[in-house]
């Protein structure tokens, strides 16, 4: 790695033109196009080919082969005088070859473990194709199924946004991030992104100051805490001013509220929709505002290298600006070692390494898979005539959006899998015992701009299950989506509902453990299920009303005429095939003072006859306070295994520290008055220990 003097040196010396294409990420086709044939945006912003070599980062989709790579280091070794190698960046998600669970299946795993050997798969693989930093993890908090960028959510939960968030961050980085394997990480999109008007993708997003320091931004402070090198700012505004451009996102909050120096990078084109959405009059404006607010690096927008040379030159644009974001920029290089001629990334994946990668993924889809309905149809029984049908049986797209270079016909479908089980039988659902029906959304109705005003089962799949349970035998939907979709017309013609998500490339050997029994489902939901769109948004930690409906016949109360106001299932929930009882709460003090830790314990009972995991919650609800405090607020959780008939302790500690919330002004609100606590297995578990708070 380069010290201090050589990076300055190396700053210095570079050109002002330079350093605007340091701080560009170019496409790989613009960075290969010769001068005779330029692509649309050398063309449009008339830049040279130099410029185009001399980019900060190229961004690209599946990676390179040894054969790009090469070229790219030979077109920079010999068309650029400071020979600094670019940034190579990609989406890798929830894998590069080898796909997990989508990141909201990873959010039902409740394992930090699983989504950190998640982030290390991808960067082992990914980092073999090439590249050195991912656009990953993304913290948004998810609150609107309609949205369908929930799939790459965590779920709806701060806490568990946060945590895995970071649990990604470790996993990139491995050991050494400037190891072979090593890759660097962009957490995004920053923030509230979640929040667009009535979960249309890029809308307007309005969110209050207190519900983004409590809800929206703790999770990137996690992902920055655990070393995360890059990040970026959302599409969407905030208080009307758009993120990549904001004093008080990227100035106040992230750089002096939490003294962050690492690299801001846009999102895709995001200095150009400034001028669309008519926030700026044109890209040289959009430019100079996202340089001065800190935004070190522009994707896509071709602004920074074809408006802030002559910006600079004419004065408007303080050069030492420039000079900060590329100096950020050249620290990830330097932290990756790339400035001192680590040479070629790109290398064979062995086919043991693949097995042992897939084995990976398949035991996070175990863990992910959540049983929302069991009325002892399963596990399937041995013997037992099953019809695989639904639009799913024979699906390979089990990937998920953002699949990276994971590839369906690298994806077992649930037919490939029971076609080799001898335990079942094979039919038509006329003579089977029990109808499995697959069912769901298709992969690519998930992810970016993929939002809908039904977020519930596509045309014609509940005709098709009428027909199914009008036969009268046990069916047992398998349900494929990414996000939570409403259930309620399915959920009462289905004995049995098993929740995959997108499970991955092992997704559908995953499901036919569970089903079978050879393993026990433990996945909880990580976000709510509403019973109607007219719910949304609605989670677990709602703010509660002064106008509770108590049901006592009273009509000025808080309610819809129409529907319940609970939720299909709550948040945390999930089945699994044995019985647990979880204790009340003990705390070790009735009263908790600054400075002090908490410790919380439960027995949790294993009343089954098999060994099985589950995930035990940990809540708490402020009873007073200087603000409206949520109904409850997930602090931490534990995934235990209990064998059969066992009984565990299992302790929590909370510091009182952590049950501050934050000012509208970001600063800490202390605790005080009485807490009450709850640990069980979903957001319904009730509260069985309370705490004061002395000061
Ligand atoms: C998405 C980002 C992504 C980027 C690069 C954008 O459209 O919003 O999440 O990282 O493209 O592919
Ligand atoms: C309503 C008010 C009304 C008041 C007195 C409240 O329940 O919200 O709008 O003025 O009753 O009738």
């Amino acid at each position: 790695m380069l010290n201090r003097d050589e990076m300055e040196k190396l700053l210095q010396g570079m050109s002002l033109r330079e350093k605007v294409a340091q701080v560009t990420q170019i496409g790989l086709d613009s960075f290969f196009a010769d001068s005779t044939k330029p692509t649309g945006p050398m063309i449009a912003h008339r830049l040279t080919k130099e410029q185009m070599l001399n980019a900060g980062s190229l961004i690209c989709s599946e990676g390179l082969d040894r054969e790009q790579e090469e070229q790219i280091a030979r077109m920079v070794e010999e068309g650029t005088r400071h020979k600094i190698p670019p940034l190579i960046m990609s989406d890798v998600i929830h894998g590069m070859r080898t796909i997990f669970p989508i990141p909201l299946g990873m959010g039902a795993s409740f394992s930090e473990d699983a989504t950190e050997e998640m982030a290390r798969v991808g960067a082992e693989e990914a980092s073999a194709c090439g590249i050195h930093v991912t656009f990953a993890p993304m913290a948004d908090v998810v609150r609107d199924p309609r949205w369908g960028r929930s799939m790459e959510s965590f779920g709806e939960a701060p806490a568990l946004c946060g945590r895995l968030s970071a649990a990604v961050v470790r996993g990139f980085h491995g050991k050494d991030e400037s190891a072979e394997d090593g890759m660097a990480t962009c957490v995004k999109h920053f923030a509230a992104y979640g929040l667009v008007q009535a979960g249309q993708d890029y809308c307007h997003v309005d969110v209050s100051r207190t519900e983004m320091y409590n809800t929206y931004l703790p999770p990137f402070r996690e992902a920055l805490d655990a070393g995360c090198d890059m990040l970026m700012p959302a599409f969407t505004p905030v208080d009307r001013i758009p993120a990549t451009a904001n004093p008080w996102l990227l100035r106040h909050v992230l750089r002096r509220q939490w003294g962050w120096n690492g690299a801001v990078i846009t999102d895709w084109g995001s200095i150009d929709m400034m001028a669309v959405q008519e926030f700026t009059a044109d890209l040289t404006e959009g430019a100079r505002l996202s340089l001065e607010n800190g935004v070190d690096m522009d994707m896509m927008s071709f602004a920074y290298i074809s408006r802030l040379e002559e910006l600079i030159e004419k004065g408007e644009v303080s050069e030492e600006l420039l000079n900060e974001s590329t100096r950020r920029i050249l620290e990830v290089k330097n932290r990756l070692g790339l400035l001192d001629g680590r040479g070629s990334r790109v290398r064979t994946i062995s086919p043991q390494q693949t097995r042992a990668y897939r084995e990976k993924a398949l035991q996070a889809a175990l863990k992910s898979c959540v049983l929302m309905k069991n009325e002892g149809v399963l596990p399937l029984k041995n013997g037992v005539k099953l019809a695989l049908t639904g639009s799913h049986a024979d699906e390979h797209g089990l990937l998920g959006g953002w699949s990276a270079a994971g590839k369906n016909e690298e994806t077992p479908s649930l037919r490939d899998v029971f076609q080799k089980e001898s335990r079942v039988t094979l039919c038509r659902p006329e003579e089977a015992d029990v109808i499995l029906f697959a069912c769901g959304e298709k992969q690519e109705e998930t992810g970016e701009a993929c939002s809908k005003a039904y977020p519930m089962l596509p045309d014609g799949q509940i005709e098709e299950l009428l027909a199914l349970s009008a036969l009268g035998k046990p069916v047992v939907a398998v349900l494929f989506c990414g996000r939570a979709l409403i259930l309620s017309d399915m959920e009462p013609l289905c004995d049995a509902v098993l929740n995959a998500w997108f499970p991955g490339s092992e997704g559908a050997e995953a499901i036919r453990r569970l089903l079978m029994g050879d393993e026990v489902p433990s996945g909880h939901l990580p976000v709510t299920f509403p019973r109607c769109v007219g719910q949304i948004p609605i989670h677990h930690d709602m703010i509660p009303t002064g106008r509770p409906n108590r049901h006592d016949g009273n009509h000025y109360v808080s309610r819809y005429l129409d529907e319940e106001s609970t939720p299909l299932y709550p948040f945390g929930f999930g089945l699994s095939y044995v019985p647990f009882s979880v204790s009340p709460v003990e705390t070790d003090r009735k009263e908790l003072r600054p400075g002090e830790v908490l410790r919380l314990s439960v027995a949790v009972s294993n009343q089954g006859d098999r060994a099985a995991e589950t995930v035990l919650q940990l809540y708490h609800h402020a009873r007073q306070g200087a603000q409206l405090n949520p109904a409850r607020t997930l602090d931490d959780w534990r995934r235990v295994r209990v064998e059969a008939g066992e009984t565990l302790t299992v302790s929590f500690l909370l510091p009182w520290e952590k049950l501050a919330t934050l000012s509208p002004e970001g600063e800490p609100v202390l605790p005080r008055g009485v807490y009450d606590f709850a640990v069980g297995e979903s957001a319904q578990a009730p509260w069985t220990a309370e705490v004061s708070m002395r000061s």
